[in-house]
């Protein structure tokens, strides 16, 4: 079964509300013709329901940054993910900013991705190992470490709705992507071999797993070549319209052809 690509643009703490709606009105037609690619953008919770309105009537769908595991408390500054559930399709967790800065750990990511799929959204999980732990060779370890951690009591039924993202920290917004070659291999050992050792082999061919770090059009296609690679969660060039109106159509001509 093919896996359908997904481009997700995840914005950070970038765009005001009024500069979201714009953008995503100037985006929307830009990526209209598309249908063969999932088109996904992540505002800020600030922008969320004025970019999911403005989106209302376009293929292209909203994820947000983050939700809480609880449904509602006393948890001063969050948003959980039933309250995000009219808005949203997607949302990401585990980024490694959110890890690196906010004490994210391989526990709440997954207390977050089972809240996620019981309100019947779809969460994009972000594993990736650092820079040091690169250079000493610790990369697949680690990210089977991180899969199996987020995956944690999750059934096979729901890996379905789970997208993974494979990011190298010391790829993320320095401008030095991981080659095409090297991206694939670890997705292929670390994520897909770990779920298809703990949900079978059906499993690890459906999960649709996504590069980011560094993406960019000058690097797209190396990218969406190869295999295992479903697609790209992308900062930088998702915070411009022609880029990534760029990045879906090079998604979209290479996974098609
Ligand atoms: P970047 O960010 O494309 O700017 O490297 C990717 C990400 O953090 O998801």
């Amino acid at each position: 079964m093919a896996r359908m690509p997904i481009i997700a643009g995840n914005w950070k703490m970038n765009k005001s509300p009024a500069e979201s709606v714009a953008f995503v009105r100037q985006l929307a037609p830009k990526l209209a013709a598309y249908g063969e690619v999932e088109r996904v953008v992540a505002p800020t919770f600030l922008a969320m329901t004025a970019v999911a309105s403005a989106l209302q009537d376009s293929p292209v769908k909203v994820a947000a940054q983050d939700a809480h595991w609880q449904a509602e408390g006393a948890y001063t500054s969050q948003v959980s993910a039933d309250m995000l559930q009219p808005y949203v399709e997607y949302v990401i967790i585990g980024h490694s900013e959110r890890r690196a800065y906010l004490a994210e750990s391989d526990e709440s990511v997954n207390r977050k991705a089972k809240a996620i799929l019981a309100a019947d959204l779809q969460p994009i999980i972000a594993v990736g190992e650092s820079l040091a732990q690169y250079e000493a060779g610790e990369t697949v370890p680690f990210v089977r470490s991180q899969v199996i951690a987020a995956l944690d009591g999750i059934t096979t039924g729901d890996l379905a709705r789970i997208v993974i993202a494979y990011e190298p920290i010391w790829a993320i917004g320095s401008g030095k992507s991981a080659s095409g070659e090297l991206a694939d291999e670890i997705i292929r050992t670390a994520l897909r071999d770990t779920i298809a050792e703990l949900h079978g082999d059906g499993a690890a061919e459906t999960v649709r797993i996504q590069y980011g770090g560094s993406v960019k059009p000058g690097n797209m296609e190396e990218f969406m070549s190869q295999p295992n690679i479903d697609g790209a969660l992308v900062g930088g060039a998702s915070l411009d319209a022609d880029d990534f109106a760029a990045l879906v159509e090079i998604a979209a001509r290479v996974k098609g052809s």
